[in-house]
């Protein structure tokens, strides 16, 4: 199985951005973490963040036959961007928006989500173990749905 993991704008901040919404732990740290349940569950885990919406736009498009599930966390863009949602239809795979703060429980603004009802699943306010419950929910929904 095959699982790409996107984080989008200012997500490379983890650990020094507002720790008290974020959280302590780095996006290496958290990465290397999820490598190591990734390898625990027989899963091939290939993680980008970017800066730019372009990249994450490129990385989606290149996922096409090419990975099984998608996690993303896609930063401000869940806000903003019709392009992300686009990109997400246009390859058609199957994939879960993570989000480390509670975004209901903040500005106005955080409450809309371009992905939210094309996801598979949407999971927030849960900090960095977010990440993990939806590698776990990736693995089962993939388990059961390629046999
Ligand atoms: C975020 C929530 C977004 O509203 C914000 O712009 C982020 C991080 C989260 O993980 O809680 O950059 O996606």
């Amino acid at each position: 199985l095959r699982i790409l993991l996107l984080n989008g704008p200012n997500l490379n901040m983890l650990g020094v951005r507002e720790p008290a919404t974020y959280g302590a732990a780095s996006l290496a740290d958290i990465v290397s973490a999820l490598q190591q349940q990734a390898a625990s569950l027989d899963v091939q885990l290939q993680a980008l963040q970017s800066n730019a919406e372009h990249e994450l736009i490129n990385a989606i498009q290149q996922s096409y036959q090419q990975q099984d599930f998608i996690i993303i966390n896609p930063g401000a863009y869940t806000h903003t961007s019709i392009a992300l949602r686009d990109a997400l239809l246009a390859v058609a795979i199957p994939f879960i928006e993570v989000h480390l703060s509670n975004v209901h429980a903040r500005e106005s603004f955080r409450h809309h989500s371009y992905l939210s009802d094309i996801a598979r699943g949407v999971i927030c306010g849960l900090g960095a173990k977010g990440y993990h419950y939806a590698l776990d929910a990736a693995v089962s929904y993939l388990h059961s749905h390629n046999q």
